[in-house]
């Protein structure tokens, strides 16, 4: 049987992989542009659309951190993410953990505390007013240096109990995990949760790197894991969560055809997989889009959307006590549609 949108919508959902700064819509973007007085080479809502046609994962950071470059206040940062979680709950989200580049920021002169701020307080107010709960993941980008990666490190110990772990994003291939290992040591020293993009294009060393060097919980993307039998075997007898993120793979071409997407290989082969957005203004969806496009196009069962959103709940690092009650909501919206 097929799983129909509105009960996709219904199940309850954790999305696990999302920049908060790949949340940042073009409306959203000219409102802040104009207000700052920072100018958009762009005339319209819809150039800026017509603009985002990307060839590789490269092609597509050159105009998300120029996207980012128009905010400068802690009402931005705000703004920004209260649009991304009234989103997310439109889409049946329950809990989101939520990446932020703060390197983006503070290497044009924005402070660290601007982000974190802005970002934090949205946080606690759609926690409030929505009922999403969140936590927080610190990435650092990898095309940029392991000292850069430490200072910043630094400076998010002012405020270590806002944030639950970190990451690594940006340009992958060249910046292997092992770059990063001393700074991954020393955030994990001090009770982060270590997590890692690796895979995306990167090849599957880079996934064992992170795994081994880093000591990462999770695996962000991780499609090119399937390249090698042994570390599919290694991810499913660890069970080490994967934040795949279909219409990311499909805008930056890491799959041609959404009909070749791993996705289900990676179910198949009993790998404990989650769906999510990734970069949703820049790849045409959000949370939902991407479990109806993966449903579409991979001709998953109901049960399959059954297992991703159970995956995402278990997965995630919320509260023990609502995981357990949501996993029992999922398992009675299981058991009435059959
Ligand atoms: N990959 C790597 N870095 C990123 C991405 C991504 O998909 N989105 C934002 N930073
Ligand atoms: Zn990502």
């Amino acid at each position: 049987m097929k799983a129909s949108d509105d009960f996709i919508r219904r199940l309850p959902k954790a999305e696990l992989h999302i920049h908060i700064e790949g949340s940042f819509e073009p409306e959203l973007m000219f409102e802040i542009a104009h207000r700052n007085g920072v100018h958009i080479p762009f005339d319209s809502v819809e150039a800026v659309r017509a603009a985002y046609e990307f060839e590789d994962l490269q092609s597509f950071l050159d105009i998300y951190y120029q996207g980012m470059g128009v905010m400068l206040a802690e009402r931005d940062f705000y703004d920004l993410t209260m649009a991304y979680l009234r989103r997310a709950r439109d889409d049946g989200v329950v809990h989101t953990e939520i990446f932020f580049d703060p390197q983006g920021h503070t290497g044009r002169g924005v402070a660290f505390e601007t982000v974190l701020n802005g970002i934090w307080k949205a946080l606690r107010d759609g926690e409030r007013t929505l009922g999403i709960t969140s936590r927080l993941i610190m990435c650092f980008l990898r095309h940029l240096d392991e000292d850069d990666a430490l200072r910043t490190l630094d400076q998010a110990m002012a405020f270590r109990d806002r944030i639950a772990g970190v990451g690594l994003d940006s340009s992958e291939v060249g910046h292997p995990p092992g770059k990063f290992e001393r700074v991954f040591t020393r955030a994990r020293e001090a009770g982060l949760v270590a997590v890692a993009h690796a895979g995306e294009e990167g090849p599957p060393a880079y996934v064992e790197e992170a795994l081994d060097l880093l000591q990462v919980a999770r695996i962000d993307h991780g499609n090119r894991a399937l390249e090698s039998m042994a570390l599919v075997k290694r991810l499913a007898a660890e069970k080490i969560p994967l934040t795949v993120c279909p219409l990311s793979n499909l805008k930056l071409c890491v799959v041609t055809d959404l009909r070749d997407h791993p996705l289900k290989r990676m179910l198949e082969a009993g790998l404990v997989v989650t769906v999510n957005s990734d970069d949703p203004a820049y790849f045409g969806g959000y949370v939902l889009d991407n479990f109806t496009a993966a449903r579409d196009a991979l001709d998953l069962s109901a049960d399959d959307i059954v297992t991703l959103a159970r995956n995402s709940i278990a997965a995630s690092w919320a509260d023990e006590v609502r995981k357990q009650r949501w996993l029992a909501e999922i398992d009675a919206m299981a058991a009435a549609s059959i």
